[in-house]
């Protein structure tokens, strides 16, 4: 298949750009894949109600048929032809931050085909930010399931270069609308049960969301095969994020962390090994590797959400066997970019 690439601005969407995503919605209608931006990460969008779509979108990029998919719709209202018994707390969490990086999880209605939730009774759905997501999603009838834009284990897009990286000629469009602003995934969370629980951290994190609900929001780490809620959370089973090379999470104090960086360096240019770093900008100059990418510690972890799976995809490109990333303050986003970050690691962390 070849794949049509469209290049939008998101602030001016004009009858030019109207017009070219209502071919793409119309080719959505019609069956077909559609990469799109949104303000997290690229999606990989089918239609939402067509089960062989959803199929496409599992052979697309990869990925194991049982790890669900998101439906993402561009009016609130929408939610009822997907979902049933809607909680009161769903509408006020929309009323707050919809559209925008929140993801719930509810009952499924009849019509939405397993093959969408993955055999699951229930549905994600999501209402993206940016007016191109919006405009696709309407111009094709309003459901569109997708998944990140990338092919299943890699890390998730965040420009549609990635996406032509992972699916050209395995997608029919990849809509090009810059780089993905917050940079990770939404925040998944579980309203079917009697208490919200957090599946998957995000940029909304648990604090923004007590304040919404006025009462307590567990997470639940999805990794612990112990935890009875793990089997909710899918995808959170499956091996995340991974660039080629190894990753090594260090965390600790900023001098500790530089000195065992350093040291690890060190031995694995002995072997002949190419390195990387993923680092504060102040710190570039105490490692030598073949490639050192930087974030501003000072808007951290806020600034390394937004180029983590940038720079897991730099290391790749410059073909790095070893790579280690600082570890950042688990403080308000900080949990969803610690929790991308150790899951691309394998779970390899050490605290020095
Ligand atoms: O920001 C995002 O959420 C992006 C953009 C494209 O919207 N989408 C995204 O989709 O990250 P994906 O498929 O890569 O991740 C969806 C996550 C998975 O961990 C999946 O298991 C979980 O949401 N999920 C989806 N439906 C679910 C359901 N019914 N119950 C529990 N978890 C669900
Ligand atoms: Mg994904």
């Amino acid at each position: 298949m070849k794949t049509v690439y469209l290049q939008l601005d998101e602030q001016h969407i004009d009858a030019v750009a109207l017009h070219a995503l209502k071919e793409a919605g119309n080719a959505l209608a019609n069956g077909a894949l559609v990469a799109f931006p949104t303000e997290t990460v690229y999606g990989l969008g089918g239609m939402a109600f067509d089960k062989e779509a959803a199929k496409k979108i599992y052979a697309a990029k990869g990925r194991p048929s049982d790890n669900p998919l998101i439906v993402h719709v561009a009016a609130t209202e929408d939610v009822k032809r997907l979902a049933k018994d809607i909680p009161d707390v769903f509408y006020r969490l929309a009323d707050a931050f919809w559209p925008g990086p929140l993801t719930c999880v509810l009952h499924k209605q009849n019509e939405v085909p397993y093959e969408t939730t993955g055999g699951l009774d229930t549905v994600a759905v999501r209402f993206p930010s940016l007016t191109i997501a919006q405009e696709l999603i309407k111009a094709s009838g309003g459901f569109v399931a997708a998944p990140s834009a990338n092919l299943s284990g890699r890390p998730s897009p965040t420009t549609a270069a990635h996406c032509k990286e992972d699916l050209d000629g395995r997608v029919d469009y990849i809509i090009d609308g810059g780089s993905a602003v917050l940079g990770i995934e939404s925040t998944v969370l579980d309203l079917t049960g009697e208490e919200p629980v957090i599946l998957r951290p995000g940029f909304i994190t648990g604090e923004m969301l007590q304040d919404v609900l006025g009462r307590s929001v567990v997470t639940s780490s999805g990794m612990d095969e112990k935890d009875p809620r793990a089997p909710k959370a899918p995808g959170m089973k499956y091996r995340h994020y991974a660039p080629n090379g190894t990753l090594l999470v260090v965390t600790g104090e900023a001098d500790a962390v530089a000195k065992e960086i350093c040291a690890r360096l060190k031995q694995d240019k002995e072997q002949g090994l190419r390195t990387g770093v993923i680092c504060g900008e102040t710190k570039k100059a105490r490692y030598e590797a073949d490639r050192v990418v930087t974030f501003p510690e000072k808007d951290a972890p806020r600034a390394l959400s937004k180029m983590l799976f940038f720079a897991l995809r730099e290391m790749d490109a410059f073909g790095i066997d070893a790579i280690y990333a600082e570890g950042v303050s688990e403080e308000g986003v900080g949990a969803a970019v610690m929790n991308r970050l150790v899951k691309a690691a394998g779970q390899t962390v050490i605290h020095v």
